[in-house]
């Protein structure tokens, strides 16, 4: 099982990485779904950002740099850097953080640019 994997505790929901109280944001009430994040089950919020559901499972590595295969996490966390992207049911180049969360979805580290997978 890949390093990144090995984070994951299946516990999102309690999950002290997860932001509860916020001063001017409000936090519906969520579906739990499950996903495969490198081939393991995890559990997120149904429409939650993929980095969220990541992160709340205590995944930070969301890909590796295509020159120096630095490992990456999430930056400007509004769509913009593309230092958040992932493989999402087989399409590279997903920005997780600002891509909701569905059940079932297998979501993989991506590797330099990407490859389109059947
Ligand atoms: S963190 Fe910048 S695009 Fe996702």
């Amino acid at each position: 099982m890949a390093k990144h994997a090995e984070a994951g505790n299946n516990r999102s929901e309690t999950s002290p990485l997860r932001i509860r109280e916020h001063p001017i944001i409000e936090f519906p009430r969520r579906r739990r779904v499950k996903f495969l994040f490198d081939g393991k089950e995890l559990e997120g919020l149904e429409g939650e950002m993929i980095a969220s559901a990541l992160m709340a499972n205590n995944i930070k590595v969301f890909r590796h740099s295509k020159k120096l295969t630095r490992p990456r996490g999430f930056f400007c966390a509004i769509g913009r850097c593309a230092s958040c992207n992932m493989v999402v049911d087989g399409v590279p180049n997903i920005r997780v953080c600002v891509t909701p969360l569905k059940e079932g979805m297998r979501i993989e580290p991506q590797k330099g640019r990407g490859v389109l997978q059947p």
